[in-house]
């Protein structure tokens, strides 16, 4: 059920109010999310390694230079733990996430990588940002399966002002989109995704982020709502220092909007693992995960990382957090999970080809 919605299509659900119409969003996302991932919600055990980071994303907590953020690396012992910990809880996969940090190094990473699958044999997923081929290439022949990088926004001129370089000049979103293009020739498989309601990102540009998901055929989809963040240019109250005097009108970064990028998201790549995502969860704390599993997403990220760590991967402030390591906090996840007529997945939960 794969439905090829065109651009008005798309932009008119975007801006779509009525409840009973936006029924029949929902009710076909679900189905096709049945029809084509079935009723499994794939489980991956998140850890966030290292805060360190290089870059200036103007949205991000742990951009570089926050002199407020205490910064941590997290050793090999500590990492290989969380994912034992992963596989004892029986999870197909481990995500390991961090900030651009050449602190880690390339061989030590791929040291890591081939430690999991030998001593786990989990599927790994790797976030840690843009890095040299050479070192993605490293990873992928250690082991790594998956990579996720998000392009926030497939809008060039918000994409440039949110993701300064180093000198400040301005991000090039199609070097980021090449790397995308390469990482999928190397094997592995690709996740991105976007923030909903940036500040200068309009309606329209959301409709052509759901067409270049479609173009990439992504394997794995990520969306969230954009939180302010304080402590960062696009999060402080000074709104000169946002992005752009949008002209058209702006996104909205709310629950529904982003339900409806989910539910979009899911019809324009009917394959795609589609997490309910932890930014979800932080605007709606009370079924925020089941509002985005009931409109199109398959997965949940249980964060693994240590607490002591945990509360200093601040990407935005007050970020939810589902208590996935205690028994009673494991029950209670398959009980949410099971109230939703779904069960617990087993195996990787790799994109599944035809
Ligand atoms: N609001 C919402 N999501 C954010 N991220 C980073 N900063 C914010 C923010 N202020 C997201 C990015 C990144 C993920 C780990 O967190 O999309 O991919």
């Amino acid at each position: 059920m794969s439905v090829l919605l065109s651009h008005e299509t798309i932009v008119g659900w975007l801006r779509e109010t009525d409840t009973e119409r936006l029924g029949e969003l929902w009710h076909a996302a679900d189905e096709c999310r049945r029809i084509n991932v079935g009723d499994e919600v794939h489980l991956r055990g998140l850890v966030e390694i290292s805060n360190h980071c290089i870059r200036l994303c103007g949205y991000c907590g742990l951009r570089a230079g926050g002199a407020r953020l205490e910064r941590y690396r997290m050793t090999e012992t500590e990492i290989i733990a969380c994912a034992q910990r992963a596989a004892s809880f029986g999870y197909g996969t481990v995500v390991l996430q961090s900030g651009e940090d050449y602190g880690l190094t390339a061989e030590w990473v791929a040291k890591v990588v081939t430690r999991i699958k030998r001593e786990t044999g989990l599927a790994v997923t790797l976030s840690l940002g843009e890095r040299p081929p050479a070192e993605l290439r490293l990873w992928r022949e250690a082991g790594a399966d998956r990579y996720l990088l998000r392009f926030e926004t497939s809008d060039p001129g918000l994409y440039a002002v949110i993701h300064p370089g180093r000198d400040g000049a301005p991000g090039h979103l199609h070097e980021r989109l090449e790397l995308l293009r390469c990482l999928r020739e190397w094997g592995y498989e690709i996740g991105s995704g976007v923030m909903v309601g940036i500040p200068g990102q309009t309606v329209e540009s959301l409709a052509a982020d759901l067409e270049l998901f479609r173009a990439l055929d992504l394997d794995m989809i990520g969306i969230g709502p954009f939180i302010a963040h304080p402590a960062t240019p696009l999060g402080s109250s000074d709104t000169t220092a946002h992005a752009r005097t949008v002209v058209g009108d702006q996104a909205s970064n709310d629950e529904l909007t982003v339900c409806k990028m989910l539910a979009l998201a899911r019809l324009a790549c009917p394959a795609a693992n589609i997490p309910s995502t932890t930014a979800l969860a932080t605007i709606n704390k009370q079924s925020g995960h089941e509002q985005g599993l009931g409109r199109g997403a398959n997965v949940i990220m249980p964060n693994l990382t240590p607490p002591s760590y945990r509360v200093r991967y601040e990407v935005y402030p007050d970020k939810a957090s589902v208590d996935a390591t205690s028994d009673k906090g494991r029950a209670s996840l398959t009980g949410r999970i099971e109230a939703l007529g779904r069960r617990m997945g087993s195996g990787p939960g790799g994109r599944r080809r035809p």
